[in-house]
């Protein structure tokens, strides 16, 4: 029996799972998505797209590494001889989210910093993009390293580093903090949110159905996608931690906790963002649709012009800000290192170092790489990339998974595995969902927007922009993926 490292128990593998779904995603991106596809409307898809890909999709990953103990690349090709190229590509991908969300994660710490003085008030957004992005004119103007920035990046690997360097013991104990102090503050920020004035605008705003959307194809995209950002699938690091737990798991039950947590966390979020915003559109005397915004703005423009207008002086300001801000950290770490976690246990499968060695490296190679983003032009790339990796890179994953599964795997063999140690039994709607429903909803969603990407130039970036942080990086990292688990498996041989 090999001695692989172990949660200290289930709870605390559900923790960590939740920790790493549980991210920016459902404080800056769900409210948006609701308000901007149909209001109440959008829960309708959102909660199909949960049901038919989210929670079967958990299911799979959840499985896959339980039933293989491996890395993410090594149990798929555990699964069907050659498809490790999936783990490898989903890694790759990981590693390009983590270099950028880690310099989100410098912003925050830059913002807790100058919640003390309530630095922004009166200019929330020149103090933003041009006091600590620092942000050039135009991509091609790199303009050099913002210094702050930086300092900010560097203590989050730091961070990360020392949270994952020893293995699950520490993993475990953090996650016991980091997921329910965010949930808690969450909670302060919505009484304060809901007993201001013009909270219930924001909130009509907010959840007002509009029922025609469901009609609308983008509508039922958009909750595809959101489902597989916000459940972190398709990143390699729910196999990867499922991989730690014993082979005789429950799995479904596990799924369905992880995945209803989630998105109650996202509509809970969404009350606190909307009431405040509601609040904000009726201080300035604008309506709730001119003052709503999303990802960036929404985190570091209006919610801080919103705290910085709150009723009470300075003092009661900076609390609150520094409430928001912590929120973010707690919620953004556990997301951060679930994706280097998953990197080195695939690394762990190929190279006999120790784990202490490889987390050096990955965490030093996750910096170098971020210093990108820390320059003056650090925006428009992170926009770039985070525009691609999302549509085409996890989802292509996920799509993958389901074929792997679905076609050339025998679903209904699966599904009995699901089931033999799982407190809830699933039926055969979950082999339609994984056969069916799911890679035709995937292969309709990139269709789409593949098409509507050559139409148009994203963002009114230059066109070379475009390719190299967009459409070259995802070839390069697929192509890589297929390398590396052609050498990978001669290792394995030898
Ligand atoms: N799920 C996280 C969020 O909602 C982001 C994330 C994506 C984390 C991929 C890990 C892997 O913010």
């Amino acid at each position: 029996m090999e001695d692989r490292d172990r949660w200290s128990s289930r709870a605390a593998f559900v923790m960590a799972s939740i920790g790493s779904a549980v991210g920016l995603g459902n404080v800056w991106r769900f409210p948006y998505m609701v308000y901007d596809n149909g209001g109440g409307a959008f829960l309708i898809p959102y909660f199909i797209a949960l049901m038919t890909t989210g929670i079967p999709l958990l299911m799979i990953e959840f499985n896959i590494g339980i039933k293989m103990q491996k890395g993410p690349a090594f149990a798929l090709d555990k699964i069907r001889r050659g498809a490790g190229f999936i783990g490898w590509f989903a890694l790759l991908v990981s590693f390009v989210i983590v270099s950028y969300y880690s310099v989100v994660i410098s912003w925050v710490w830059n913002y807790i910093y100058y919640s003390f003085t309530v630095a922004w008030t009166g200019h929330a957004k020149e103090f933003f993009f041009g006091h600590v992005l620092d942000v050039s004119g135009s991509i091609a103007n790199t303009g050099g390293i913002v210094w702050p920035v930086f300092a900010g990046l560097l203590l989050t690997w730091v961070l990360i580093y020392f949270i994952i360097f020893k293995g699950l013991g520490v993993i475990g104990k953090v996650v016991s903090w980091t997921v329910p102090l965010p949930f808690i503050l969450l909670f302060v920020l919505l009484i304060r949110g809901i007993t201001l004035k013009g909270a219930v605008t924001g909130l009509n705003f907010y959840l007002d159905p509009d029922f025609s959307v469901l009609l609308n194809p983008r509508v039922w995209l958009a909750a595809y996608g959101q489902i597989f950002f916000s459940l972190s699938l398709g990143f390699g690091v729910m196999i990867a931690y499922a991989s730690y737990m014993a082979r005789h798991s429950d799995i479904s039950g596990n799924a369905f906790v992880t995945a209803l947590t989630n998105s109650g966390i996202s509509f809970f979020a969404g009350f606190v963002v909307f009431s405040t915003l509601g609040y904000l559109a009726q201080a300035l005397g604008q309506p709730v649709s001119e003052v709503a915004g999303s990802g960036v703005g929404l985190a570091f423009v209006i919610f801080p012009t919103a705290i910085s207008r709150l009723p009470g002086g300075t003092v009661i300001h900076a609390i609150f800000a520094l409430i928001f801000f912590v929120t973010l950290i707690n919620l953004a770490i556990n997301s951060a290192f679930s994706l280097v976690e998953a990197i080195v246990t695939g690394l762990k499968d190929i190279v006999s170092a120790k784990r202490e060695t490889i987390t050096f490296y990955v965490c030093l190679a996750g910096l170098t790489a971020g210093l990108i983003f820390c320059t003056r032009s650090g925006l428009y790339w992170l926009d770039i990339v985070d525009h691609w990796a999302n549509n085409f890179g996890a989802i292509i994953v996920g799509l993958m998974e389901a074929v792997l599964i679905g076609w050339i795997y025998n679903p209904e063999e699966f599904r009995a595995d699901i089931n033999k140690y799982s407190d809830i039994h699933v039926g055969r709607w979950w082999t339609v969902c994984i056969k069916w429903i799911t890679p035709i909803i995937i292969i309709t969603s990139v269709n789409l927007s593949f098409y509507s990407e050559l139409k148009s130039s994203y963002g009114g970036y230059p066109q070379w922009a475009v390719m190299t942080g967009g459409w070259l990086l995802i070839e390069i990292l697929f192509i890589l993926g297929i390398i590396i688990n052609l050498r990978a498996r001669n290792r394995r041989k030898a």
